[in-house]
C-alpha cells in the first residue's frame, strides 16, 4: 500500500475545510468536492482565513484543490475522509460512489459523528479499507482523532490510519468496538443527558448546570480524565460513590421529552436565540470567541511542552 500522500476530502463545510487544512499544513496534496458552489468556492478563503489567524503558512492553503466532480477528486486518492451530512442514507450512497471512483488500495474513511461505521460502509465490496475517523470541530485546535475499525476492517489499515494521523500532529485513539457514539461522544452525552435531566426536574437552572461544570471538574477535565480521577480518589471512593448515586442518575434509553419540547417549539438554541438559555447576539459571539481563544492557547501550551 502506498505512503497515503494524497488526500480526498468529500464535504466542505465546517469539518471537511478544517480536515483538508490539517492534512495540506502537514504537507499533503489535498483535493477537496462539494456540491455545493458556495462551499467549494469559498473553501482556500476559509482555509487561509484560519491560517492566517493562527500565525501559520497560508501558502498550505494553495495544497487543497477544490474538484466541483467528485470523480475527479477521487481519482489519485490514497486517503479519502468523508465529512458530508450526518444522514446514514446520504453516507452509504455517497461511499458507493467513492468506492468505485477512488483506487483500489485508497482507505476509505468517514467522520460521522455517531453513526457506526458498520451500517455507513455495510454495501461496499472492499470494506477492509474502512474506517471511521471522527475528528473534533475545529480539526485545527482540537487533537483528538477516534480511529474506528469494523469487524471487517485489517490490522494494517487501522496501523497506517492511525500513523497518518500521529503524523499530522493529531492525537489518535483507536476505538476497538464499533458502537454508536465511539468513545468521546458516548462519554459526552452522558454528560448532557443528565445536564438536561437536572433542569428538567427542576433540581436547578441551565445557567446552574453549565457554572457547576465550568468551576469544578471541567477545569480538571484537561489534565485529568475520568478514569485517572477515580485511581486518584481511589476505586473503594467511587464505588460507593456509585452505590448511592447511580440509581438516581438519569437511565432513559430516548431523548428526554423536555429537550422534545424545546425543538417542537422552536427553541434551537443561539442559533434562534433560545434554547435551555435565552441569547443574545453579543452573548452569542463572545462565547464562541471565549471558546477560540480557550483552544487556541491550549495548542500553544502543548507546543511550548513539547
Ligand atoms: N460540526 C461538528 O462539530 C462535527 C464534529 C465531528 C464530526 N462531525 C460530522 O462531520 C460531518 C460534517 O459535518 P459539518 O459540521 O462539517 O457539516 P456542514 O453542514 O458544515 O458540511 C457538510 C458539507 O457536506 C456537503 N455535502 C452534502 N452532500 C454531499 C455529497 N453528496 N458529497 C459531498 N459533499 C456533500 C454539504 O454541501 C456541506 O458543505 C457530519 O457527519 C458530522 O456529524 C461534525
Amino acid at each position: 500500500m502506498s505512503a497515503l500522500e494524497k488526500i480526498t476530502v468529500v464535504g466542505a463545510g465546517l469539518m471537511g475545510h478544517g480536515i483538508a487544512q490539517v492534512f495540506a499544513l502537514a504537507g499533503h496534496r489535498v483535493a477537496i468536492t462539494d456540491p455545493a458552489a458556495a462551499a467549494l468556492d469559498s473553501v482556500r478563503a476559509r482555509i487561509r482565513a484560519n491560517l492566517r489567524d493562527l500565525g501559520l503558512d497560508e501558502a498550505a492553503a494553495d495544497r487543497v484543490r477544490p474538484l466541483a466532480d467528485l470523480r475527479d477528486a477521487l481519482a489519485a486518492a490514497d486517503f479519502v475522509v468523508e465529512a458530508a451530512a450526518e444522514n446514514l442514507a446520504v453516507k452509504q450512497a455517497l461511499f458507493q460512489q467513492i468506492e468505485a471512483a477512488a483506487p483500489g488500495h485508497a482507505i476509505l474513511a468517514s467522520n460521522t459523528s455517531v453513526i457506526p461505521i458498520t451500517q455507513i460502509m455495510q454495501h461496499l465490496s472492499r470494506r477492509e479499507n474502512c474506517v471511521g475517523t471522527h475528528w473534533w470541530n475545529p480539526p485545527y485546535l482540537v487533537p483528538l482523532v477516534e480511529v474506528i475499525g469494523t469487524q471487517w476492517t485489517s490490522a494494517p489499515v487501522i496501523e497506517q490510519t492511525m500513523a497518518l494521523h500521529r503524523r499530522l500532529g493529531k492525537t489518535p485513539v483507536h476505538v476497538k468496538r464499533d458502537v454508536p457514539g465511539f468513545i468521546g461522544n458516548r462519554l459526552q452525552h452522558a454528560l448532557w443527558r443528565e445536564a438536561i435531566t437536572l433542569v428538567e426536574l427542576g433540581i436547578c437552572d441551565a445557567e446552574a448546570v453549565d457554572t457547576v461544570v465550568k468551576a469544578s471538574f471541567g477545569r480538571r477535565l484537561a489534565v485529568l480524565g475520568p478514569l485517572e480521577n477515580a485511581d486518584l480518589v481511589g476505586t473503594d471512593l467511587t464505588l460507593a460513590i456509585h452505590q448511592t448515586v447511580l440509581p438516581a442518575i438519569d437511565s432513559r434509553p430516548a431523548p428526554s421529552p423536555y429537550l422534545e419540547r424545546l425543538v417542537a417549539s422552536k427553541k434551537l438554541g443561539m442559533k434562534s436565540g433560545e434554547g435551555f438559555r435565552a441569547w443574545t447576539k453579543d452573548q452569542t459571539d463572545v462565547l464562541r470567541l471565549a471558546v477560540m481563544q480557550h483552544l487556541k492557547a491550549a495548542l500553544q501550551s502543548d507546543a511550548a511542552e513539547k
